[in-house]
């Protein structure tokens, strides 16, 4: 179908299941198990309303954020995937290109061909951020360490939500096969290793977000992988919930050029996005929206138009909720009582 008929991630979804093989298809929208952590994000960001504001000036709205520093256009960046060859040939390096267009940052997975997608940014200060699993030898996450810090990225994301491998059923039937590795719960040595950002994505409870705070780290992302690692596990917008609630100086405004809160996990519409940040989220991480945006031979173009739906939904529904700019999103903007009495 022509890209302009598609018109919000819904759309990009349908396309995908309809263009991708039945192996893409499963893996990239499978999650653990009975994929419950999976289903629930999007009935608990309905559960969580606005509370809009009237008779402001709403003219003009900047969505504009800084992400561990550097300057985004907008309150969302791209959550590292693998496998995106399912989706578009050298799928990280188109993304890294769509990225750079929008001006937002995109945060490339262990499995890229890093140098390739460093050679795809548009502009060599245009900030790229790398994910590492915690499953990685030590050896040889240092020297991909020291190579990231060569190329010029941005920061480092530490994925501790996956110790060992999950339990996907589709990816089972469909023979989809990953590496297993073994956890390492010693961060000191990686800390010692990087003098950029360290991120630790796949923070679950309010305690462990306070032990990362204490710890010195830069910053964490709520996230329980897209669902795909263990099912059941709650939903990432409750543990911001819960951190509201017991440790509340974690998401500070004040603290922000020392310590950030992303999230991720099932964020599809603007307005998902602008709750979390009301709720005192820094950023948003968007996942499979990004492999659906390239599938069925739209490749970089998909990829850019779905940032340009993203802006155009935040945009206007800040406008209609009474905000001009991302630190204007207060709590007080949305109700989450039901949400909080799950
Ligand atoms: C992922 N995710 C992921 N995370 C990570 O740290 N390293 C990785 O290599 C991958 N690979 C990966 C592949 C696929 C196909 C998916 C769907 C997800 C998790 C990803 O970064 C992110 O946490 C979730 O995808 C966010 O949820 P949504 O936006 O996909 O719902």
């Amino acid at each position: 179908p022509p890209l302009w008929s598609v018109v919000n991630v819904a759309g990009f979804e349908k396309v995908a299941k309809r263009y991708l093989s039945p192996t893409g298809w499963a893996y990239y929208a499978g999650g653990a198990e009975d994929e419950v952590s999976l289903m629930d994000t999007g009935r608990l960001f309905r559960m969580i309303t606005f509370r809009p504001r009237i008779l402001r000036r709403v003219e003009p709205v900047s969505t504009a954020v800084k992400i561990l520093g550097f300057p985004s256009s907008l309150p969302i960046y791209i959550s590292p995937t693998g496998s995106g060859r399912y989706a578009y040939p050298n799928a990280e390096s188109v993304l890294a290109r769509a990225a750079g267009k929008e001006g937002v940052v995109y945060c490339m997975p262990t499995t890229a061909a890093h140098e390739s997608v460093f050679e795809a940014r548009s502009s060599p200060d245009q900030p790229l951020f790398f994910q590492l699993y915690t499953t990685r030898k030590q050896t040889k996450a240092l020297a991909m360490i020291k190579k990231l810090k060569a190329l010029g990225a941005g920061a480092l994301f530490l994925t501790v939500d996956s110790p060992v491998l999950s339990r996907r059923e589709r990816d089972e039937q469909a023979k989809v096969t990953e590496t297993p590795g073994v956890s390492s719960g010693d961060l000191k040595w990686i800390q010692q290793a990087t003098s950029m950002p360290l991120i630790l994505k796949g923070v679950q409870t309010v305690e462990d977000a306070v032990l990362a705070y204490d710890h010195g780290i830069q910053g964490i992302v709520l996230s329980n992988h897209g669902g795909r690692s263990l099912d059941t596990a709650q939903a990432p917008i409750i543990t911001l919930l819960e951190i509201r609630k017991h440790a509340p100086h974690l998401l500070a405004a004040g603290i922000r050029d020392k310590f950030q809160v992303f999230i991720d996990g099932g964020f599809r519409r603007g307005t998902d996005v602008l709750k979390a940040l009301a709720l005192g989220a820094s950023a948003v991480g968007i996942g499979r929206p990004f492999l659906y945006s390239m599938t069925a031979g739209y490749g970089e173009a998909g990829a850019v138009r779905l940032l340009q739906m993203f802006r155009a939904e935040i945009e206007t529904n800040m406008a209609l909720a009474g905000a001009t700019a991302i630190e204007e999103l207060v709590p007080e903007m949305v109700n989450s009582e039901r949400a909080e009495s799950e």
